[in-house]
C-alpha cells in the first residue's frame, strides 16, 4: 500500500504526456482527470482560482470551491503595476474608443495601426537600436524570431535555463542545438571552441534575467565569447526591462554592454505590464522578421489598446520613471528579512526572489497554507526547473508597502520554520 506522499511522488507530469500502447489519442486526458478528481495530487488547488480585482498590493481571490478572500500579491511579472497607471489606462482607453478590441487583420495586411509603428520607434530608441518589431505574443516573439533566422546549416546554443520559448523557437528552426550548464562560461567556451569551422551561423541565446533563478546572464563574458568564435547574440530581457540596469535598460545595461547585443528581445506582458513582446535590432533584420517570423506573418497583430498603453508605458520608463528604484529597494528589504531567517534564496540580482524549498511535498503544501494565510506567491518545480530544485518563486511588485512585505515575510518564515525547512 502506498501511503498519500507515496502515491503523489509516483504521479508525475510526465507520465501524461504521451499516448500509450493501445490508448485512444485523448485517453491521457481521461487519466489526468482521474488523478485530479481523486486529490492525490496536491499542488493543484490553486486551478481554477480567479482574481476579483484588477492587480495590486492586495487582491481578492474566488477560490475553485467559491471562498473568497484577500492575499497581498506575491506572484504578478507585472513588478512596477505600470498597467494600472493612470495615464497609461487613460492612452489604452483613447485607442480602445478608436480602433475597438481587435486588429482584425495580421500585421502585413491591414492589422497595424499608428499606434503599433509609434510604439516600435519608442522601443527601439530605448534600445538605441535602427527598428523594432512587436510581436502579439511574447512566447510567440522567441520562437518566431528564432525560427525565422536560423536554420539546419546553423548552431545555437543556449544557457540550460532559457525560457521554454526559446527552446520551442530552436526545435522548429531546425538547427543544431547545444545547451551549456546554467552561466557556465567555462563550459559555454568548450561549447564554442569545438564548432567546426564551416558552421558559420551561430547563435548564443540567453534569458537576460533568469526568470526561475532572477540572476542576469554574464553578458559581459558571453560579449567576450562571441568576438571571439564570431557568435551573434540574443538576449531575451522579458525580467529585465524596466527593472534592472543603471536606468531600467535591462540586463545589457547592467553589464554595459548595450550596443553589443544583436538581437534586444522582450516581452511587453511583464514590467511593461500589456502583452506581446518585440525585437529591436539593425533595420534590416527586423524588415526580415516581418516577412519570415511566422509567429508575426500569421497572427493578428496587438490589439490597439494595448499598444497605445505601452505607448505611454515606455515614456515612462525612457525616463526611469516607472518606480524602478522604489522596486529595488523594496526587494533588497523583501531578500534580507528572508535571508537572515535563514531561507536560501540563490544569487537573484532582480525582482524575483526564488526561495528554495527542496521538496515538492513540502512546497505543494506550503502554497496552499501561505494562500489561505493571505499570502500570494507561485511555485516552480518540474517541468520548469528540476524536482529537487522545487520553490516558491516570489516577485516583487512596486506598489508593495513595507508593512505589507514585512507581515507576508513573517507568514513565510513561520511556514518555514513548521516545516522545518530552515
Ligand atoms: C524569459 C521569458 N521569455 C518569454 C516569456 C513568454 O512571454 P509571454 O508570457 O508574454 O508570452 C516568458 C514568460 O513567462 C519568460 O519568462
Amino acid at each position: 500500500m502506498y501511503t498519500q506522499d507515496e502515491k503523489v511522488l509516483n504521479i508525475k507530469f510526465e507520465n501524461f504526456v504521451q499516448t500509450q500502447k493501445g490508448e485512444d489519442l485523448f485517453d491521457k486526458t481521461l487519466r489526468v482527470d482521474d488523478v485530479l478528481k481523486s486529490g492525490i495530487l496536491t499542488g493543484n488547488e490553486a486551478l481554477g482560482m480567479v482574481c476579483l480585482e484588477r492587480l495590486n498590493s492586495v487582491v481578492k481571490l474566488k477560490e475553485k470551491d467559491g471562498f473568497c478572500h484577500d492575499v497581498i500579491m506575491l506572484g504578478t511579472n507585472s513588478y512596477l503595476n505600470i498597467a494600472n497607471n493612470k495615464n497609461v489606462v487613460k492612452k489604452g482607453i483613447s485607442a480602445l474608443k478608436k480602433f475597438g478590441i481587435g486588429m482584425g487583420a495580421v500585421s502585413n495586411y491591414a492589422g497595424v495601426c499608428n499606434l503599433h509603428r509609434e510604439l516600435e520607434e519608442k522601443i527601439a530608441n530605448f534600445y538605441g537600436c535602427e527598428d523594432a518589431i512587436v510581436f502579439p505574443s511574447g512566447y510567440g516573439t522567441n520562437v518566431g524570431v528564432i525560427s525565422a533566422l536560423c536554420s539546419c546549416e546553423d548552431i545555437i546554443i543556449n544557457d540550460s535555463a532559457n525560457h521554454a520559448s526559446i527552446y520551442d523557437g530552436c526545435q522548429l528552426s531546425g538547427a543544431k542545438i547545444k545547451v551549456y550548464p546554467h552561466q557556465n562560461m567555462k563550459y559555454l567556451e568548450r561549447i564554442l571552441d569545438r564548432i567546426p569551422d564551416d558552421i558559420t551561423g551561430r547563435l548564443i541565446i540567453t534569458d537576460g534575467v533568469f526568470s526561475m533563478d532572477g540572476d542576469i546572464a554574464r553578458l559581459d563574458k558571453i560579449v567576450e565569447l562571441a568576438q571571439k568564435y564570431k557568435c551573434r547574440i540574443m538576449v531575451d530581457d522579458a525580467h529585465g526591462i524596466g527593472v534592472v540596469g543603471k536606468t531600467g535598460r535591462g540586463s545589457a545595461e547592467f553589464y554595459n554592454v548595450g550596443d553589443k547585443i544583436d538581437l534586444n528581445v522582450g516581452m511587453l506582458s511583464k514590467g511593461p505590464g500589456g502583452l506581446g513582446g518585440y525585437c529591436a535590432a539593425k533595420r534590416e533584420i527586423i524588415q526580415y522578421l516581418r516577412l519570415y517570423a511566422r509567429t508575426y506573418f500569421f497572427s493578428t497583430a496587438l490589439p490597439a489598446p494595448i499598444a497605445g498603453g505601452l505607448i505611454e508605458v515606455f515614456n515612462l520608463l525612457e525616463h526611469d520613471r516607472a518606480g524602478r528604484s522604489e522596486l529595488m529597494k523594496k526587494t533588497k528589504f523583501m531578500k534580507e528579512k528572508l535571508q537572515n531567517a535563514g531561507f536560501t534564496l540563490g544569487n537573484t540580482q532582480s525582482a524575483i526572489i526564488p526561495v528554495m524549498i527542496y521538496d515538492e511535498r513540502k512546497l505543494f503544501r506550503l502554497y496552499q497554507e501561505l494562500r489561505m494565510q493571505g499570502v500570494y506567491v507561485n511555485i516552480v518545480t518540474y517541468p520548469a526547473v528540476r524536482r529537487k530544485e522545487c520553490r516558491l518563486r516570489l516577485c516583487i511588485m512596486k506598489d508593495l508597502s513595507y508593512r505589507q512585505l514585512d507581515w507576508a515575510g513573517d507568514i513565510i518564515i513561520q511556514k518555514g520554520r513548521e516545516y522545518g525547512i530552515i
